[in-house]
C-alpha cells in the first residue's frame, strides 16, 4: 500500500480522493502522478484485496480500477465497494477489446470506463465528471438525511440560527391561547407558521379558519367575520354565521390585518376585548372563545403613528410578535428549501432532476430574494416544469434570479472621497440591505444603532 501522493504545493486541489488499482505498478504510478498533479488525493493499490482494504480504511470519492486483475477483478471489486463503501463512484479501467465486459460493469454500477491507451485529457475528464456525479448524490442524500430530520414533526424547513430562534419561539407560545401577531415581507412563511402555531397548540383538533382582510371590501368582510341576521342588509336572505363563529374553540387566522377598514378595525377590537360577537343586524352577544393569529407583511407601527391602524388594536394583536426573517438574511437555509422543492415539484410533475449545478446554485445562494421563499418555489417549480437535463443549470433560473440583485450589494467609493461621505454612502447601503432596520444594521456595521441616528441626521 503506497502512501498517498499529494499534489504539488500551490496548485488547487479539488478536494478528492482518488483510488487507483492496477496490477501493472508502472499503469498504478502513472496514472496516479497524473491524478496527483492535477491537485487530487491519490492512493494506489496492486490488487483487488488491497483495493478494497483501502475502502474499508478511508473516504474514498472515486475508484479507478482496472478490469482484469488476477484474482479480484474489477466488476467483482466493484461490488464489493458498494457495501463496504456505498457513496465511492467507480471508473474502470479496460484493456483491448474488453468493452462488453466494461458495459457490464457499467450495469453494475460503474459511472463509466477508460479504454487503454487512454489519453490525459479523457482521463482527466472522465474523472472530473465521476467525481462531479459523486459530489452531487452524496450532497442530496446528507440534504435528505437532514430534512427527514427536520420534517420528523413540521414542514418550516430551515436550519439557520435565526429560523430555529423563530422556530423555538412560536412553538413556545403555540400553547397559550395569546393572540400571535406574525410580521415579515411576503413570501416569509406568515401563513405555513400560522397553521403550524395552530398544530402545536391545544386547539389542534379543533379546526383553525382563515380569512384574509385584504381581499374583501368593507361590508363583505364584516359579513365573513361576523356573520349576519336575516334581512341584515340587500341580499341577506338567510341567517349566516360568520368566521368567528367557525372558529369557535379553535384558531382564527386575520391574514393581511393590516388592510382592515378603521371601522372594522373597532369591531374587531370590540370582540378581542369582549369574547363575544354580534352578527350584523343582530343584537344578540354571542360569547366565541378563539385564538387569533393576526398576519401582515405591513409595518403597523408606523401605520399606529400615520393613524391608519388603532393604537389600541395594535397593542391588543401584538401580545406577542413572531417575526419572520427574510430570505437574504438565513442564506444557508436557501440550499435546504431548494431541495425540498426540488423534490416536491419532482413527485408533482413526475419528474426526477437530481438537483443543481454548482453554478446555479451559487447563483441561487446569492441572489437577494425580495419575493423570499414563495419566489425561490416558484424558480424551483419552474426548473422542474421546464427541466430536460439531469441537473438544473442556470440557464433554467428565471432571468430576474439569474441577473438579479445580488444578497451582497456593493459600496463603490471612488479614490476623492471624504471618509465621511464613505462613511454615509456605506451606512446608507447597509440600511437598504436591511430593508430599513437600524438595529441589524448597527450589528453590521459594528457601532451603536444610537451613533446610527446621529450620524444620519
Ligand atoms: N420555512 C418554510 N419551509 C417550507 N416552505 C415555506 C417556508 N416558508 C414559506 N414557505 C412556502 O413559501 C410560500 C409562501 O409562504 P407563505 O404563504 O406562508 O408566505 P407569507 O409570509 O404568508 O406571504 P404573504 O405576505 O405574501 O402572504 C408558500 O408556498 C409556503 O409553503
Ligand atoms: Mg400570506
Amino acid at each position: 500500500m503506497a502512501e498517498p501522493t499529494r499534489a504539488a504545493e500551490g496548485t488547487t486541489a479539488p478536494d478528492a480522493t482518488i483510488l487507483v488499482v492496477d496490477d501493472e505498478p508502472e499503469l498504478c504510478r502513472a496514472l496516479g502522478k497524473l491524478l496527483a498533479r492535477n491537485g487530487y488525493e491519490v492512493h494506489t493499490a496492486g490488487n483487488g484485496d488491497e483495493g478494497l482494504a483501502i475502502l474499508r480504511e478511508r473516504e474514498i470519492h472515486l475508484v479507478l480500477s482496472d478490469l482484469q486483475m488476477p484474482r479480484m477483478g474489477g466488476v467483482e471489486l466493484l461490488k464489493a465497494s458498494r457495501v463496504v463503501s456505498p457513496h465511492t463512484e467507480f471508473v474502470i479501467i479496460t484493456g483491448h477489446g474488453t468493452i462488453e465486459v466494461a458495459v457490464d460493469a457499467m450495469k453494475q454500477g460503474a459511472y463509466d470506463f477508460i479504454e487503454k491507451p487512454f489519453s490525459t485529457t479523457t482521463t482527466l475528464n472522465v474523472v472530473r465528471k465521476a467525481l462531479e456525479k459523486q459530489h452531487l448524490r452524496t450532497e442530496n442524500q446528507r440534504l435528505r438525511e437532514r430534512l427527514q430530520e427536520m420534517q420528523a414533526d413540521q414542514d418550516i424547513i430551515g436550519s439557520s440560527t435565526i429560523m430555529r430562534q423563530t422556530l423555538a419561539t412560536a412553538r413556545q407560545v403555540a400553547d397559550s391561547s395569546a393572540t400571535i401577531l406574525l410580521t415579515g415581507e411576503s413570501g416569509t412563511g406568515k401563513e405555513v407558521f400560522a397553521s403550524a402555531i395552530h398544530r402545536w397548540s391545544d386547539r389542534a383538533d379543533r379546526s383553525m379558519v382563515r380569512i384574509s382582510c385584504a381581499a374583501l371590501p368593507e361590508t363583505l368582510l364584516e359579513a365573513e367575520l361576523f356573520g349576519y341576521e336575516k334581512g341584515a342588509f340587500t341580499g341577506a336572505t338567510t341567517r349566516r354565521t360568520g368566521r368567528f363563529e367557525a372558529a369557535h374553540d379553535g384558531t382564527l387566522f386575520l391574514d393581511e390585518v393590516g388592510e382592515m377598514s378603521p371601522a372594522t378595525q373597532v369591531k374587531l377590537l370590540r370582540v378581542l376585548q369582549e369574547n363575544v360577537i354580534e352578527r350584523l343586524g343582530g343584537h344578540e352577544a354571542i360569547p366565541v372563545d378563539v385564538r387569533i393569529v393576526a398576519a401582515t407583511n405591513a409595518d403597523l407601527e408606523t401605520m399606529v403613528e400615520e393613524g391608519t391602524f388603532r393604537e389600541d388594536l395594535f397593542y391588543r394583536l401584538n401580545v406577542i410578535n413572531v417575526e419572520l426573517p427574510a430570505l437574504r438574511h438565513r442564506g444557508e437555509d436557501v440550499v435546504l428549501l431548494t431541495d425540498f422543492f426540488l423534490q416536491k415539484y419532482n413527485a408533482k410533475n413526475g419528474k426526477n432532476l437530481q438537483g443543481f449545478t454548482r453554478e446555479a446554485m451559487e447563483v441561487l445562494a446569492n441572489y437577494a430574494w425580495p419575493g423570499n421563499v414563495r419566489e425561490l418555489e416558484n424558480a424551483v417549480e419552474r426548473a422542474v416544469v421546464l427541466g430536460r437535463e439531469d441537473t438544473v443549470g442556470v440557464e433554467a433560473l428565471p432571468r430576474s434570479v439569474a441577473s438579479g440583485r445580488q444578497r451582497f450589494d456593493a459600496v463603490n467609493i471612488p479614490v476623492g472621497t471624504t471618509l465621511r461621505d464613505a462613511e454615509m454612502q456605506l451606512i446608507t447601503a447597509t440600511l437598504e440591505s436591511t430593508g430599513g432596520d437600524k438595529e441589524t444594521a448597527a450589528n453590521i456595521l459594528g457601532i451603536a444603532s444610537r451613533t446610527i441616528y446621529r450620524k444620519l441626521q
